[in-house]
C-alpha cells in the first residue's frame, strides 16, 4: 500500500491545494507513481490545477487524478481511496476548509497530515485557544479536536498512527510582534498536542502565477515550461525541499 498524505486545515486559503500539487510533483520527479484525490468538490482547486497541467503541459509527469462528486456515498469513496492507494506509491489528498463527511474520511486515511496555516493568531485559534493576556495555550481548538477524532477513527479502522505536521505558509520577511508570538505558541503547541512543527514557506508571488499554468516550482526548469528561473524561485524551491524532507516525503 502507498503512503497517504493529506492536506488539511479548517480554514481556506492557507495553501493546502497549492502544496498538495507541489508534493505530488516532487514525488513524481523522483520517479514515484502518484495519485491525487480532490475531496473539495465545492472549490475543486486541485482539480483545476491538475487539468491546467494536463492541457498545457501534457509532456510533464501527470498524476492519476480523481474528483468524486459532492454527496458520493462513503463506501464508494472508501473503495476509491483504497484502489488509488493500492495502485500508486503515493496518494495525495486535498481537503476543503470545512468539516464535511468527505473531509473527515480523508483525514482518517492519512499516514501524514500536513496543515499549513497563515502566520496569524486568527489561524492559530483553530489549533488552540489562546489566553489573550498570558498568550499561553488554554485548550485545543476546533481543528485540533477534528484531528484527534481522525486519529481515533484511523486507529480503529487500520490500527495505524497519524503523523501530524504543522507549518506556517505565506510568511512575511518583516519581523512582527504577531510572528514572534506565533513562534512561541507553535513551540508550546508541539509540546501540548501531538504534532510536529516544521519551518514555513515565505510569501511569493510565483505560487499564484503557476496555478493557471498548471506548473509547480519543481517544473520550472523543465524543458518547455516557459518560465525562467530567478533567485527567488531558487530560494522557494529550497524551502520546499526542506519542507518535504521534514515531512518525510
Ligand atoms: N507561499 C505562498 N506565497 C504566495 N501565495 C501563496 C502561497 N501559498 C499559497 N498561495 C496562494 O494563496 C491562495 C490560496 O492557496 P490555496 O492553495 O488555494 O489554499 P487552500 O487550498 O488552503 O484554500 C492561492 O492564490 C495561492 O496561489
Ligand atoms: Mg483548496
Amino acid at each position: 500500500m502507498s503512503r497517504v498524505v493529506v492536506f488539511g486545515n479548517s480554514k481556506g486559503g492557507t495553501g493546502k491545494s497549492t502544496l498538495a500539487l507541489h508534493a505530488a510533483v516532487a514525488a513524481m520527479v523522483r520517479g514515484l507513481r502518484v495519485a491525487t484525490l480532490d475531496l473539495d468538490p465545492d472549490q475543486g482547486t486541485l482539480t483545476r490545477y491538475v487539468e491546467n497541467r494536463g492541457r498545457l503541459h501534457p509532456n510533464l509527469p501527470q498524476t492519476t487524478h480523481r474528483r468524486p462528486a459532492m454527496g458520493t456515498e462513503e463506501a464508494v469513496l472508501a473503495s476509491l481511496l483504497a484502489e488509488l492507494a493500492a495502485d500508486h506509491d503515493l496518494l495525495v489528498i486535498d481537503t476543503p476548509g470545512a468539516d464535511t463527511p468527505m473531509a473527515r474520511l480523508g483525514h482518517a486515511a492519512a499516514d501524514i497530515l500536513v496543515t499549513p496555516l497563515n502566520d496569524s493568531l486568527v489561524d492559530f485559534d483553530l489549533l488552540a485557544r489562546v489566553d489573550p493576556e498570558s498568550l499561553r495555550i488554554e485548550r485545543p481548538g476546533i481543528y485540533a479536536e477534528r484531528v484527534w477524532e481522525a486519529k481515533k477513527r484511523r486507529a480503529l479502522q487500520s490500527g495505524g498512527s497519524l503523523d501530524w505536521v504543522v507549518l506556517r505558509n505565506r510568511l512575511s520577511p518583516l519581523e512582527s510582534r504577531n510572528s514572534r508570538a506565533m513562534d512561541g505558541l507553535l513551540k508550546e503547541l508541539e509540546r501540548r498536542i501531538r504534532c510536529r512543527i516544521l519551518p514555513g514557506l515565505a510569501e511569493r508571488v510565483i505560487y499564484r502565477e503557476l496555478f493557471l499554468k498548471g506548473l509547480t516550482l519543481l517544473d520550472i526548469r523543465a524543458e518547455g515550461s516557459g518560465v525562467a528561473m530567478n533567485l527567488s524561485h531558487v530560494a522557494a524551491r529550497q524551502e520546499l525541499r526542506t519542507l518535504f524532507e521534514g515531512i518525510g516525503l
